[in-house]
Parts: C-alpha cells; structure tokens; sequence
C-alpha cells in the first residue's frame, strides 16, 4: 500500500496520526484538507511531504479549472496563489517547497501536464528508496567490515515517510532482505513517538529483529557498542553537508562519533537544499507546548506551563560519517560536500 497516491481524480494518503492502532485511508478533494493533513501530520516525512507538495498543486489545478465557468483558461495566478499556502504548511523540510515549485513548472502548460510532473515525482521517489537502499546497504557492511550488522535509528524514515520502502529505514529493509540485519534499534522518538507507532509497526510488518529504546538510552547504549552503525533521515541537507532531521539526532551524532560508531544520513537528492549554506540557516519548526505536555489526550505536565519544542534539531556535517542518496555516497569526514561530489546512475 502507498503512504500516498493520486487516485481517481483526488489525493489518498494514510492517516498517520491513527497509527498503529488502525490503518485508514483518507481521501483529500479540497486543498485547506491536505494543509491540515500536514499540520497535524497525518502525512509526515520530508520525501511524503515532497510528494504531498506535488499533488497538492495537481490537485489545486484540477479544482481551479472546475471552478473555471467559462471553461476555458486555467487561472495561472489563482493556482500559484493557493501553491503558495501549501508550501508554508510546515518550514523545515525542503521537500514540500520542491515538491510544490517542481509540479509549478509545468503550469504553463495546464492542469494535466502539472498532474503528470506530480506523478513523475511520485515515480522518482520509489526508485530512489530502491536505489538509496542498496547503496546503504553496501556502505554499512563496509563501514562495519561485518556481513550483518546492528542499527539504531530515530524518528520514522520508512514508507510512510516516503511513498515505498523509506530512506534510512529503507536501508534497513535492505539489510533484512539481504540477510545483513543482525537487529535494528529504533528510538521512540519523543514527543510524537513516530519510532514507537510509525517505525516500530512497520520493522513488525517487514518481519525484522528489533528492540525499541526510549530516546535517552540511544546515546548511553552506543558508548556500551550496541550497535555498528546510525542511520536517520534528513528534512534538509545544507550545501556544507549539515543535515536537519528530527530531534535528537545531534545527540546520536555526538555519541556516534564518541563511541566511534558511523553516523549515516540517508536522504534524497531532492533534500539538498544548495540555496541553503549551512545548518544555521535552515529554519526549525517549534510546535508549541500541547505536544511535550501531554500526549493521546492524558495530561502529563501540570496546566499553565511554557515549553519549548524544536520538532528538528541539525548535525553538523564533520559528525556525519556518510551522506547516502540514490546518486551518490558523499564522505563529509574527507572533506566532500554536496557541493563536490558528483552525480551517479541510480541503482535497482
Ligand atoms: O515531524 P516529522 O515526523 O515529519 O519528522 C520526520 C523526520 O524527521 C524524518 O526523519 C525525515 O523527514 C526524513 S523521512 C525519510
């Protein structure tokens, strides 16, 4: 099942928020709906929401040119205007951005052609979970000089987070399928457990070994060699190589590199954001206090008190180890960036 597609004329995507007590699908016609989605991260994950961008913009040419009486000419300016709000509905990860200026480009010619980019990206998207698996796999057994190894993970970088298979839990996947997964370690990813809904239900799925850690013992367990290698996702990747992703992996990070444990981020090319110099430029979504003070509807923090609440936290890229997309493996500790390392086929 895909986390989301264009079907019969309007976008599907998995309530993620329902998960994983129940698997249900809603179906999104009207574009103040898939804003809200994101928001309350129904859909979630830079590569879903990169893909969500896109569609969204397929779907607000589709209503634009319905609503259009004459029938004639599609109103450019209205669909760029409404393309501008989904783009703001959450600021860190750039795929949204690119998703929604990429299915843009085609507006010149129509509705259809717009529809058509959104599903190519869609398209793009699974191969380069195909392509970002294998070359993860491969660098991770070299890294460890093991033929199976053990990960630790945070957040949920798995197909819902994408539309197929994910990005760093991808790899994992891989690793199960070649029979180099010793066993995984997600963290449960606090405040919105995503490791403990999203990525454990989905290490069940696939049949892996698995133990969940709460997100303080990742850290301390690294220095007791736990485990061979990190892997996380990223929401964007400056030109220098620092990577933002969600928060608590700067602490991986730092541990990683003090228990000399590589520290692997797994991302699409569509997560480089060259507009971006370095980390302290990538804006970090705060999400208010309700979330850190309480979770499922219980209370767990008394009433009346502030929080602060960085959904996304950066690793500076001399704590990265390696930078995998589906076109290359760039070495941040060899002094490679995005900025110097050239582009690979994909692999399948
Ligand atoms: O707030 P979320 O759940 O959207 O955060 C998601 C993450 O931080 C992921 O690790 C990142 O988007 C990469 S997903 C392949």
């Amino acid at each position: 099942m895909r986390t989301i597609d264009w079907v019969d004329g309007a976008i599907e995507l998995i309530d993620q928020t329902l998960l994983p007590q129940r698997v249900e699908v809603r179906r999104i016609t009207e574009l103040s709906d898939l804003i809200a989605d994101i928001q309350r991260l129904a859909v979630r994950g830079a590569p879903a929401l990169g893909v969500a961008g896109a569609l969204g913009v397929a779907l607000i040419a589709a209503n634009v040119q319905a609503q259009n009486e004459s029938g004639t000419d599609l109103d450019r300016e209205e669909v760029r205007r409404q393309a501008a709000t989904l783009r703001e509905a959450r600021p860190t990860a750039v795929n949204l951005s690119w998703g929604v200026d990429r299915a843009l480009t085609k507006l010149e010619e129509g509705a259809d052609a717009v529809l058509a980019e959104a599903i190519r990206i869609r398209d793009e998207d699974i191969a380069a979970c195909i392509s970002m698996g294998l070359r993860g796999a491969d660098l991770t057994r070299e890294l460890a000089s093991k033929d199976r190894v053990r990960v630790m993970t945070i957040c949920n970088t798995g197909s819902l987070a994408t539309v197929e298979r994910g990005t760093a839990l991808g790899v994992i996947q891989t690793l199960l399928e070649q029979d180099s997964l010793e066993e995984a370690f997600p963290l449960e990813t606090r405040p919105l457990f995503q490791g403990a809904r999203l990525t454990a239900w989905e290490l069940q799925r696939m049949g892996a070994p698995f133990r969940l850690l709460i997100d303080s013992a990742g850290p301390f367990l690294l220095s007791r060699g736990i485990a061979d290698a990190v892997f996380i996702g990223a929401d964007r990747i400056a030109a220098n190589g620092d990577s933002a992703n969600k928060i608590g992996s700067f602490s991986l990070a730092l541990a990683a590199k003090h228990a000399g444990v590589p520290f692997i981020v797994v991302a699409p090319e569509s997560t480089i954001d060259m507009r971006t110099a370095s980390g302290a430029d990538i804006e970090i979504e705060d999400r208010g206090v309700d979330e850190v003070a309480g979770f499922g509807g219980v209370r767990t923090a008394p009433d009346g008190i502030g929080a602060v609440n960085p959904a996304f936290d950066v690793t500076p890229h001399d704590l990265i180890t390696a930078i995998v997309t589906e076109r290359r493996v760039i070495l941040p500790g060899r002094g490679e960036s995005p900025e110097n390392v050239s582009l690979e086929p994909l692999r399948s």
